[in-house]
């Protein structure tokens, strides 16, 4: 089973640089998701590995097989590459049946009829549409023809599995059943998942290893809950999570390896990193809290209710302190005026302090009021 390299990956349209010295290895059997936001070259990365774009520079390598390589002129075509596709505009063929649709690739690869029975009727069971074997695509729902085409994806056994965000076309109900089906896919077959999308919660609660990707550039590849507690950039901080962190502008004043005195808010905090700090480019910061490490009720800070949102399990409440607006989240369902006023903290070992000219982490830790 394959391990994907990309080394140096770059692709340029015209001057337009759409990958940028892309390095990642995807080891074999990993779910990896491509997020970023619309145009960052997710797109584009994918169709590198499947060879349906030729990358201006670099190399890929999948399993044994260097599959691209600009200074040996090395590109072998997609269809040897040993992959599967499902993209966002699927299309299974109108006038084939669900069995047919499955069959057709297996036949096209001439497998043996006998193989290629065995072989539907395992996707059908995998996929839970036994009993749409004999429809026709337009007699079945957006969901269950999704998943014909999952099936027929799957069927050839790809070793690799391309998937270009392909529950968007799907509603949101729909979309969480899918995502539940393709995570138990993953550990049911002894494929790598390549998948594309710009929705962060799919790609935390999906994937093995985010591949976060910003204009082009490599912002973070890190297991989903890493990018979420450990976030290398304020880019990153920012792009995953919701409701999202709290970025409080301030100035620190780096006291010795692990300690700073970060002003935010007009107070002054004991900033205690849980590894060396960074080295700040000026005095300028900005201290991370995400919404669940701010504690309500209590502590050295007050701010003015401005909505709270119970929306059952959990409760988002906002909160004015000066011009800063300041979110949190509770659990369960509490109901607070708009203008009370609400004293609050930041409690836990989770806040992250970011330089702000370049944006990079400086440490991750706890900051107590002094
Ligand atoms: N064939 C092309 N010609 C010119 N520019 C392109 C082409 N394909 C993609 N791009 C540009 O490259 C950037 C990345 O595109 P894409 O990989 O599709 O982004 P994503 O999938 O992250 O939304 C975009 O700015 C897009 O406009
Ligand atoms: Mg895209």
């Amino acid at each position: 089973m394959p391990k994907i390299i990309l080394e140096h990956v770059t692709k340029r349209f015209d001057k337009f640089v759409a990958v940028d010295d892309l390095n990642m290895v995807i080891e074999d059997r990993e779910f990896i998701t491509l997020l970023g936001p619309s145009g960052c070259g997710k797109t584009t990365t994918l169709r590198q590995i499947a060879g349906l774009e030729t990358p201006t520079e670099g190399r890929i390598t999948i399993g044994d097989t260097v599959v691209f390589d600009s200074e040996k002129n090395i590109n072998i075509s997609p269809a040897k590459r040993d992959i599967g596709f499902l993209f966002q505009n699927y299309a299974l063929w109108p006038h084939m049946t669900v069995y047919q649709n499955i069959s057709f690739g297996l036949e096209n690869l001439k497998w043996p009829k006998d193989r290629i029975r065995q072989r539907v009727s395992e996707m059908l069971a995998m996929l839970k549409i036994e009993q749409f074997e004999k429809r026709y695509p337009s007699e079945l729902s957006g969901g269950q023809q999704q998943r014909v085409a999952i099936a027929r994806t799957l069927a050839p056994e790809p070793k690799v599995l391309f998937m270009d965000e392909p529950l968007s076309n799907l509603d949101a109900k729909l979309r969480l059943e899918m995502r539940t089906e393709l995570k138990r896919l993953h550990a049911e077959t002894d494929s790598t998942f390549v998948y594309v999308t710009h929705d962060q919660l799919e790609a935390m609660t999906l994937a093995t290893r985010i591949c976060l990707m910003k204009d082009g550039v490599l912002q973070q590849y890190d297991p989903p809950l890493e990018v979420y507690n450990n976030p290398a950039n304020l880019f990153v901080a920012d792009f995953v999570g919701n409701p999202t962190m709290n970025f409080l502008p301030g100035t620190a004043r780096v006291l010795d390896e692990t300690h700073a005195e970060v002003t935010v808010l007009g107070r002054s905090f004991l900033f205690e990193s849980d590894a060396p700090l960074g080295k700040p480019e000026g005095e300028d910061v900005v201290l991370g809290v995400r919404p669940e490490f701010i504690r309500l009720g209590s502590g050295g800070m007050e701010g003015k209710v401005y909505a709270a949102l119970p929306a059952g399990m959990e409760t988002t409440v906002q909160m004015t302190m000066g011009d800063q607006l300041v979110t949190s989240v509770e659990f369960g369902s509490v109901d607070y005026k708009a203008n009370s006023p609400m004293r609050f903290e930041f409690h836990g070992q989770g806040l992250i302090l970011f330089d702000k000219k370049s944006g990079k982490k400086l440490g991750r830790g706890s900051a107590t009021q002094r």
